[in-house]
């Protein structure tokens, strides 16, 4: 598949240069399609008959295999869930944190991962968004780090797996701004969240979860697939590796959707989106200050010069979509497979005719 072939999966772009997959990628013709299929079946066969679930179970199970695939771990690592923070407040009540224990976490991550840690009832210990700081911080109450790999505020890379050999503490990697965006490998990693929405251009409330030892974190949030069998007071034994952990029923056709979505990612995906990053933060970097450094995420934010919701939406006007970062007085472009320098050139042509 070449550029031209792979963009022209997207209708969207044939409207607006649209650089906002940090919150919601663009679909594709064949995701949408997938889905369209499979709410038909269910409109005219019904949610039911001899092989409905058989066959809804396999389709999961093909995701599961094709998530782990991606992100270089078995499929028996992978739960199926509906979002990073669904990810995140299954394994954070798994964990059972007390008020005496402490998580270390930074000053940019998203509520996603800040609610769920809350929630936790341990102590949240914030630390500035960078390795020494993040170490510097643990104690021997310290029970987790929780952060991003790739921040949702510019875009930078935090190192996981040297964090954590360099802790000795598990991780709990927020991956909804890595997973399809940069290269993930989550072997080794304790727990790792995929928000499928964004990078991965699949529909909405689809994610999953990688437990790199399922055995050791306890159900804490059973759903139906929780279970291989039970008794009448409710306990189970639960079904073999992470799967346990997948968190509800997701439609078959969403299903069908993101494994459709997936199955239209190039092979030069992440080289792309990473050319196209760095074309975008240096030709911001001429007229605006930019915040995020070279070759970090596909994320690329600089700093508002007036009101950045007004700038936002002032380039919406001009077809070009981003997003402000509230409180930070940051805009942010995101830089996907699907980005063509046209975007980027739309993008400065919006901000610089506002002027
Ligand atoms: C870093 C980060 N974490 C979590 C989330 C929330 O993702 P989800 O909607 O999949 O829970 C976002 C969404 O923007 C994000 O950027």
């Amino acid at each position: 598949m070449d550029f031209d072939q792979a963009r022209a999966q997207f209708p969207v772009l044939e409207r607006y240069a649209y650089l906002n997959a940090g919150t919601f990628g663009p679909l594709a013709r064949a995701t949408v399609a997938a889905m369209e299929e499979g709410q038909r079946r269910d409109l005219e066969q019904g949610r039911s008959g001899p092989d409905f679930f058989p066959q809804a179970m396999a389709l999961r199970d093909d995701l599961r295999a094709r998530i782990a695939a991606l992100v270089g771990v078995e499929a028996a690592q992978v739960a199926l869930t509906c979002s990073t923070t669904d990810g995140c407040n299954i394994v954070l009540a798994g964990l059972a944190l007390s008020p005496e224990d402490e998580v270390v976490t930074t000053e940019d991550e998203h509520f996603g991962l800040l609610g769920p840690l809350h929630a936790s009832g341990a102590r949240v210990v914030v630390a500035a968004a960078e390795p020494e700081s993040i170490l510097a911080a643990v104690t021997p109450r310290t029970k987790l780090l929780a952060l991003s790999q790739v921040l949702w505020t510019d875009g930078r890379v935090l190192p996981v797996a040297e964090l954590r050999e360099r802790s000795g503490l598990p991780v709990l990697v927020d991956g909804a701004q890595a997973v399809g965006a940069i290269p993930v490998a989550a072997a080794g990693v304790d727990f790792l969240t995929v928000s499928a929405q964004k990078w991965l251009c699949g529909p909405d409330t689809v994610g999953a979860l990688v437990v790199w030892e399922p055995e050791r974190l306890r159900v804490a949030q059973p759903s139906y697939f929780a279970q291989k069998s039970f008794e009448p007071d409710g306990r189970f034994e639960p079904r073999p590796g992470a799967a346990r952990f997948d968190s509800q029923w997701i439609s078959p056709a969403s299903v069908s959707g993101l494994i459709a979505a997936l199955d239209g990612r190039p092979g030069w995906a992440f080289e792309h989106a990473a050319e196209m990053s760095e074309l975008c933060r240096k030709t911001l970097a001429e007229r605006f200050e930019v915040v995020s450094a070279p070759c970090q995420g596909t994320l690329v934010s600089w700093r508002a010069e007036g009101d950045p919701t007004a700038t936002v939406k002032r380039l919406f006007e001009r077809g070009v979509v981003v997003r402000d970062i509230p409180g930070r007085n940051l805009i942010r472009a995101s830089c996907g497979w699907w980005t063509a320098e046209e975007d980027v050139e739309r993008l400065i042509a919006g901000l610089v005719d506002g002027d």
